[in-house]
């Protein structure tokens, strides 16, 4: 439905379409997208919600600002006070609707991600579909769900890292050419739990926008096998994933942690793991420092001496720079 814009003015407000990121999917107001020429169309309703999967394509299309009606606007702020964090942290909230919100930004997440790269649209579309089958077989089981609920709900950037890490890790476990189809799924599921063990810390000590303490480097260091433990014996798991993320910071020259093994020991999709977390963590914008490009932070990852599998290194300009 399209309506003149001779009436914005005074009747709709603009906003910024970030603000929907990481947001509930139910929404107690209409939301409209301004057109080209003289016309605003209703995109997403208070009877169905928010489409995340529109609003990733939206934000892709290079769209900054949807709009409300004024009379809405005390609605609106409600809604963007209510943080993804605020809704996963609240008893009151049910399991169904914690599940969908996941889901939706799952999807957001990943059409957000896929935009960053120059990556062929049937590859992006097979690593998505693997990623949505398993955060879905995940939610199936209480005890999963629950793991995957402490991910998202320990902070955004938690998540969105662990989604990029999970795909990224099967990029480079297709282009190493070891594995069949359904291995560089467990590789992809063990990117995306790999630093699960992160939730049993403290968040300030996560999240710290400042150097660690030496106490506090050594309590981030027990995240692996805080990790290991949340999943080892949960049905839906393997066991190679637990491996994955019981070792992904053991580094080749037997600097890492948490066993200070050397590289011909470490399990070989560990050392994919680990080089797809420096990716994400390097592209990705954080308190202490702006994101680094991509070409720059495999440029990093290559000069970083004895931490990373030499050959799988190699690999990374093809798979990401393109
Ligand atoms: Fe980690």
């Amino acid at each position: 439905m399209t309506e003149q814009t001779g009436e914005i003015q005074g009747k709709y407000i603009p906003i910024d379409i970030q603000s929907f990121r990481n947001v509930t999917r139910d929404i107690s107001f209409d939301i409209y997208l301004k057109l080209s020429g003289d016309n605003i169309a209703h995109v997403f309703s208070r009877s169905t919600g928010l489409d995340y999967k529109r609003l990733a394509q939206y934000i892709q299309k290079g769209i900054r600002e949807l709009y409300i009606r004024v009379e809405d606007e005390d609605a609106y702020k409600i809604f963007i006070s209510a943080t993804t964090d605020s809704i996963f942290n609240d008893p009151r909230v049910s399991p169904e609707k914690k599940t969908a919100t996941l889901l939706n930004m799952t999807e957001q997440n990943m059409s957000e991600l896929f935009s960053q790269f120059n990556i062929a649209e049937e590859t992006a579309h097979k690593a998505q579909t693997v990623v949505r089958s398993y955060v879905n077989l995940m939610i199936e089981s209480p005890k999963t769900l629950g793991i995957i609920l402490q991910l998202v709900s320990h902070g955004e950037y938690l998540y969105y890292h662990s989604i990029a890490v999970s795909i990224f890790s099967m990029f480079i476990a297709k282009a190493s050419g070891q594995f069949h189809q359904k291995f560089m799924e467990t590789v992809g599921m063990g990117g995306f739990l790999h630093d699960i063990g992160s939730t049993q810390i403290k968040k300030e000590v996560v999240s710290s926008p400042t150097a660690l303490t030496e106490e506090q480097w050594c309590e981030m260091r027990s995240h692996t096998q805080l990790g290991l433990q949340m999943i080892q014996n949960t049905p839906g798991i393997p066991a190679e994933v637990c491996y994955i993320v019981y070792q992904h910071h053991e580094k080749m020259n037997g600097k890492g942690y948490p066993n200070g093994i050397f590289g011909p020991n470490i399990y070989y999709p560990a050392k994919i793991v680990a080089i797809a977390d420096a990716l994400s963590a390097l592209i990705s914008k954080r308190p202490f420092r702006p994101a680094y490009s991509v070409k720059e932070a495999i440029e990093i990852i290559r000069t970083e001496e004895g931490h990373f599998d030499k050959e799988l290194v190699k690999l990374l300009p093809a798979i990401f720079l393109k």
